[in-house]
């Protein structure tokens, strides 16, 4: 069935495999993991954090002593990953308890220098198809929308201005919202949109069938509200 006439049905995916799949793209820190999390729960949908599989990489060249920069150890990383997601949320790598250590901003840099990557970028999208269970998935990061699951019966482009972000990840952290160690964070965060933007390679962007939602004056639950509520009118 051609793309056009699933879209003429509104349920896109209906056409496809049947298992509905709600997309949420964003910047970082824009709160998509927290809101992606919460609409799965609410709709018992399982949850991808795709975002987590980039940083998976970064961390397996970590742990063989490889340098991130090289490309020919990052596509075989991508492409040898056997990461274990265990039921109580924990994640090993190489038997390797890792769920504290991707978190790492060092780690995230790292990831997003090898996202640039078409084939690691290819390596990971069969394992994100694979997230694609019943009775229906919620998806973050970058491309979701553009690239792993263009079809999508709901996409969601989720966004805050850049102090926003830079402030909420200033309170995670136990610091202010102001003063030097604030800017360098906003700085961080502005670095990491452009270069996540400007790659050629799947860049971040808005795609013209998803829904913006600034959070920037939003809590979590009015934004989880707001894609429930989107996703019962889809
Ligand atoms: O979302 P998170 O900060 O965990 O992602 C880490 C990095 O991985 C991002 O900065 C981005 O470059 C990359 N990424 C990506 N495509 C995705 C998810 C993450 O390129 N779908």
């Amino acid at each position: 069935m051609s793309s056009s006439h699933a879209h003429s049905h509104g349920h896109k995916d209906a056409a496809h495999h049947g298992i509905p799949v709600i997309t949420i793209d964003g910047p970082t820190a824009s709160g998509k993991g927290t809101v992606a999390a919460r609409v799965a729960q609410r709709l018992g949908f399982h949850y991808l954090d795709s975002g987590v599989l980039y940083r998976l990489v970064a961390m397996k060249l970590v742990q063989e002593g490889e340098d991130g920069a090289n490309e020919d150890a990052a596509v075989r990383a991508a492409q040898t990953l056997e990461p274990e997601f265990l039921p109580d949320g924990r994640i090993m790598l190489s038997g390797e308890d890792v769920s504290a250590a991707i978190r790492a901003d060092g780690i995230g840099l790292q990831a997003s220098r090898l996202a640039v990557h078409p084939a690691v970028r290819e390596a990971l999208n069969v394992l994100q198809h694979r997230a694609r269970k019943a009775p229906g998935l919620v998806a973050d990061g970058r491309d979701m929308a553009s690239v792993v699951f263009p079809q999508a019966r709901l996409k969601i482009f989720l966004t805050a201005a850049a102090e926003v972000r830079a402030c909420r990840r200033a309170k995670q952290l136990g610091l202010p919202c102001e003063g030097l160690e604030y800017q360098r964070i906003v700085a961080d965060i502005q670095a990491r949109d452009l270069a996540d933007s400007r790659r050629t390679s799947a860049p971040l962007r808005q795609e013209p069938d998803a829904k913006l939602l600034d959070t920037s004056d939003l809590s979590i639950d009015e934004t989880v509200k707001k894609v429930l509520d989107w996703y019962r009118e889809s």
